[in-house]
């Protein structure tokens, strides 16, 4: 090896950080924007091209200013925690020229967004599966968007039991009410799972009729309850909504 020559490797080296060293200076002072630093490490003009974007969404306040009905209906229902634009989309055009239509969702797209069923949203958050869920019609001819109570199921039990009822409807129980011997909640008929119905306990709830203690109604066969039953519940041997069936 010759006295005093560099090795070509470190001669390589040296010329690239030559390079990179200028080149971070030339880019500092010339690439670099002219407000970076101002303010702290960020280009401060980034404050004014924001500023001047467009303003898209105007708040529910701007909507309440002239939809008075609706926003009072929404803040009463259970949408209240939706706001305006989440489902009329960016309204602020809308809300400085009129005659620009925000847009609704009015197909039955939108709404199952957030109302799909999906395990991961909190339980008792109200869920359908789309594809069952009443198919075929928007979700506004059942629902009004603004405060979507579910709509009031009809008052009759056999809308949802419909064999039991069916089964009951030609039994020697035809004329008694099935609330005669269940206490229905009234949110049964919405959200039934949830809503248990109670069921007779003990068989007080048939000797109310048949007991031969009970002089009120003539045209009901009578047993001794406690004598007839033993220590069974009347519905262990009969079935209570087709009575006559008995083993
Ligand atoms: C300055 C008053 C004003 C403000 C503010 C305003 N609207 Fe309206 N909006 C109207 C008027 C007037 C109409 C009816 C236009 C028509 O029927 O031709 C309308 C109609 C609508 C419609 C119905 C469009 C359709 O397809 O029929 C929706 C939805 C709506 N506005 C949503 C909003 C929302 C959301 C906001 C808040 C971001 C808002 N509006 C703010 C005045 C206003
Ligand atoms: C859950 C989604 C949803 C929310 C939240 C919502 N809307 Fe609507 N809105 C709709 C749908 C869907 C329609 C179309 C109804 C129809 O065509 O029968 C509609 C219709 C309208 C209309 C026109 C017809 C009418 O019913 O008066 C106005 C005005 C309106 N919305 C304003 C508002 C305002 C203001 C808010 C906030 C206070 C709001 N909406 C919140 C879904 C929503
Ligand atoms: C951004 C999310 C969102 C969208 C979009 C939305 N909802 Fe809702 N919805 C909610 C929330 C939140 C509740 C209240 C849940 C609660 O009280 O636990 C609710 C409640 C409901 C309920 C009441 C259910 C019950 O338990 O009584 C119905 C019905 C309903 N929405 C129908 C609709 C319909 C129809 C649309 C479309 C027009 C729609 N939702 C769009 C979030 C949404
Ligand atoms: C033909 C009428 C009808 C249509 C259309 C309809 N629903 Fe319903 N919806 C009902 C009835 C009735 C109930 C209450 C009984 C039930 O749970 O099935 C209900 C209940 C609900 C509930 C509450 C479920 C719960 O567990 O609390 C939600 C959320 C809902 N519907 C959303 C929607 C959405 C979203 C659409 C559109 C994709 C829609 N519905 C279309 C009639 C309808
Ligand atoms: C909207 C539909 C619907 C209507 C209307 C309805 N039910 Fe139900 N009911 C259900 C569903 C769903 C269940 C739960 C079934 C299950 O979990 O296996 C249920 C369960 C019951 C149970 C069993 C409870 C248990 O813990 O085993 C009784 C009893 C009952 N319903 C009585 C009634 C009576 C009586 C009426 C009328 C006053 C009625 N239901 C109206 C849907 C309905
Ligand atoms: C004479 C009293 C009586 C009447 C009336 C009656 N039920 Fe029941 N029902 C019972 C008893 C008791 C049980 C509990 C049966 C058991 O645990 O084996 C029961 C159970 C049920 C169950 C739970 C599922 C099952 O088959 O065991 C449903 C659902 C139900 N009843 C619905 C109805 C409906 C709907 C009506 C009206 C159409 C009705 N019941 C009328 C006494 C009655
Ligand atoms: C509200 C009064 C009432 C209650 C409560 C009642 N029943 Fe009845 N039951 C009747 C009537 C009415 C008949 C029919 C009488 C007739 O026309 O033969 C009947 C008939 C019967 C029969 C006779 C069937 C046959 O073969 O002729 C049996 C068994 C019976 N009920 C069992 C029960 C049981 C079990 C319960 C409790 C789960 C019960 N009943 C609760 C009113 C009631
Ligand atoms: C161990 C089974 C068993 C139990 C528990 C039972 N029954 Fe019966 N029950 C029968 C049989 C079997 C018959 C029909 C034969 C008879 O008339 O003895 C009958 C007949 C009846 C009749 C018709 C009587 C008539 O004169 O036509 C009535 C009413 C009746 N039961 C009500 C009840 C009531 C109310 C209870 C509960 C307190 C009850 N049963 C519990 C087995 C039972």
């Amino acid at each position: 090896m010759s006295k005093g020559k560099v090795p070509h490797q470190l001669m390589v080296l040296s010329v690239i950080a030559v390079a990179v060293i200028a080149g971070f200076f030339v880019m500092r002072a010339y690439l670099t924007p002219k407000s970076f630093g101002k303010y702290g490490h960020y280009r401060a003009d980034a404050i004014d091209d924001v500023r001047n974007l467009p303003v898209s969404y105007a708040g529910v306040n701007v909507c309440a200013s002239c939809h008075e009905e609706v926003f009072q209906k929404k803040a009463k229902g259970f949408h209240r925690g939706v706001t305006c634009e989440v489902c009329h989309g960016p309204a602020a055009a809308h809300a400085e020229d009129n005659s620009i239509k925000p847009e609704a969702p009015r197909q039955r797209g939108g709404c199952p967004l957030c109302h799909n069923y999906n395990p991961a949203r909190p339980t008792g958050f109200p869920q359908i599966i789309t594809a069952e869920h009443n198919p075929g019609k928007p979700c506004m001819t059942c629902h009004n968007p603004h405060d979507p109570v579910p709509p009031t199921t009809p008052e009759d039990c056999g809308v949802c039991h419909r064999s039991i009822a069916a089964q009951k409807l030609v039994s020697k129980h035809s004329s008694v009410e099935c609330t005669t011997c269940h206490q229905v909640p009234k949110q049964h008929f919405v959200n039934p799972r949830l809503n248990r119905v109670g069921k007779p306990t003990n068989n007080e709830a048939c000797g109310n009729c048949h007991g031969s203690d009970v002089k009120t109604q003539p045209q009901v066969p009578k047993v001794e309850t406690a004598k007839h039953a033993g220590r069974y519940l009347c519905w262990e041997c009969h079935y209570p909504h087709s009575p006559e069936n008995t083993p």
